[in-house]
């Protein structure tokens, strides 16, 4: 009996898919098919699968070509399973001409003509015309949103607003993008969403003006420095039917997600303490340490820290208490900010102008978990307990600066897909912006008493 193998996403099942299975199976007697998994897709950088794994598996198997159908959920299952399953034939399409020479060493390996002009990709776009997103501001984090999207399908940054009219041009012109603009109506008129990575106190404004003109609103962190104004938005997002979403992209992040996950399910016992730490020494000249009002660690990085904090603890803190370490403007270089709740305790620790180390620490009944520095762009973290040995390793995929996550979440989101708000509540952006809120007006009250230099 000859044996035939081939793999795939099998997303949105098409005439291609169909052609595929039905020749691989002309190719011998007996054919298995490798449904990936979603979060298997997602570490290779395919951002966009659409129907549940479920569903895909259930397509292949109405195809009726397939004898079996296994999952693929790891980089390697191919070479184990072509020898654990005894394979003559590894076959795919023509689009992987080459990739999968090295499987040689093990079968025959045949690349099976391409269906042409269908792929899931294009079905997606099909089913939902591409969202044009305009970017406002030309600074730091613009620039690298714009080669972070190219990688998320369904999207495309068409265009920049900045009132400066010289960078708007030359980061339109840099990113050959279809507009570059100091007019705000002619910005909105070109765009269904919009990436607002402005000064901090911008961030609201613009916010608020995008929902009225029915835009989607991807918006950088802090979304408001005030508990109010973010309700409000959320509350205008709502009578929009619009997405709202606040750019923490730690998140969105697959590693950070699983984490999420992993302390909740119990493995480490009830979380009482999640201590969180976000520094980074920004020199003098930098607005972090010239704004008076906006500037300073807690507003820059305090959003960071106080994501695990919500997740883990929740938003419903007894009491929270900042200590800062201020300049002699009165910006904070150095703040912790603890909080009590009913049955636990955290801390958040950012700064511009101390080091510490940038480590996520969450501390429970029967264990705790450590993700060091850069915790933000989880890709590692160890789960251990009271015996060493029983010590657990979780290795997780972040691809390039990880802002695709959030960029594809927003389009899944725009596009339906409801269900991935749960990364990042409306309920703990409003409640982090009601952090903000007080930090800023007992950081008022003390620049009249305190002055550390
Ligand atoms: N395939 C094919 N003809 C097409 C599309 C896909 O023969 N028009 C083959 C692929 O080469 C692969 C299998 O079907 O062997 C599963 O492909 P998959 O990646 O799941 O589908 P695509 O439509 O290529 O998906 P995407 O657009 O997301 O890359």
């Amino acid at each position: 009996m000859k044996k035939v193998i081939t793999y795939g996403s099998f997303d949105l099942f098409h005439e291609g898919h169909y052609n595929l299975l039905k020749r691989a199976k002309a190719l011998g007697d007996y054919l298995i098919v490798g449904v990936t998994t979603e979060q298997y897709d997602e570490s290779r950088g395919k951002l966009n699968i659409v129907d549940s794994l479920d569903k895909r598996i259930e397509n292949v198997r109405q195809s009726g070509f397939a004898d079996e159908i296994i999952v693929e959920d790891h980089q390697g299952q191919k070479v184990e399973d072509v020898q654990k399953y005894g394979i003559d034939i590894f076959t795919v399409g023509s689009d992987w001409i080459g990739t999968f020479d090295y499987m040689e060493e093990f079968c025959q390996v045949v690349y099976l003509e391409r269906t042409k002009n269908i792929s899931s990709t294009k079905v997606r776009t099909l089913n939902h015309p591409i969202i044009r997103i305009g970017v406002i501001g030309t600074g730091r984090i613009a620039v690298r949103f714009v080669p972070e999207a190219k990688y998320v399908s369904g999207v495309i940054v068409n265009c920049v607003y900045n009132p400066n009219r010289e960078s708007a041009h030359a980061f339109c012109d840099k990113f050959e993008l279809d507009l570059g603009t100091d007019n705000l109506e002619e910005f909105w008129e070109n765009i269904d969403a919009v990436y607002i990575a402005s000064p901090h106190e911008t961030h609201y404004e613009y916010a608020k003006t995008a929902l009225k003109r029915d835009k989607h609103v991807l918006c950088e962190k802090p979304l408001a420095f005030k508990k109010a104004q973010a309700e409000e938005l959320f509350a205008l997002a709502h009578e929009k039917n619009r997405i709202l979403m606040e750019a923490i992209k730690t998140a969105y992040c697959p590693g950070f997600a699983q984490m999420m996950g992993i302390a909740k399910s119990g493995v480490i016992g009830r979380i009482c303490d999640v201590e969180a730490c976000f520094t980074r020494l920004t020199p003098p000249e930098m607005r972090e340490r010239t704004d008076v009002q906006y500037g300073g660690g807690f507003t820059e990085f305090g959003t960071h820290t106080l994501l695990p904090i919500m997740k883990l603890m929740g938003t419903d803190y007894k009491e929270v208490r900042f200590d800062s370490i201020l300049d002699e403007k009165g910006i904070d270089l150095y703040t912790k900010a603890s909080f009590v709740y009913e049955n636990g305790m955290a801390l958040s620790k950012s700064g511009v102008a101390v080091k510490s180390e940038g480590q996520l620490l969450i501390s429970g009944t029967k264990g705790y978990i450590l993700c060091e520095s850069p915790w933000w762009l989880t890709q590692y973290f160890e789960v251990r307990f009271e015996d060493p040995s029983k010590k657990e390793r979780y290795f997780c995929k972040f691809l390039g600066q990880g802002l695709r996550y959030e960029i594809s979440d927003f389009a899944y989101m725009i596009n339906g897909h409801r269900g991935r708000s749960y990364k990042f509540t409306e309920e703990e952006s409003i409640a982090i912006a009601g952090v903000m809120e007080r930090f800023m007006e007992q950081r008022e009250g003390r620049r009249n008493n305190v002055c550390l230099k």
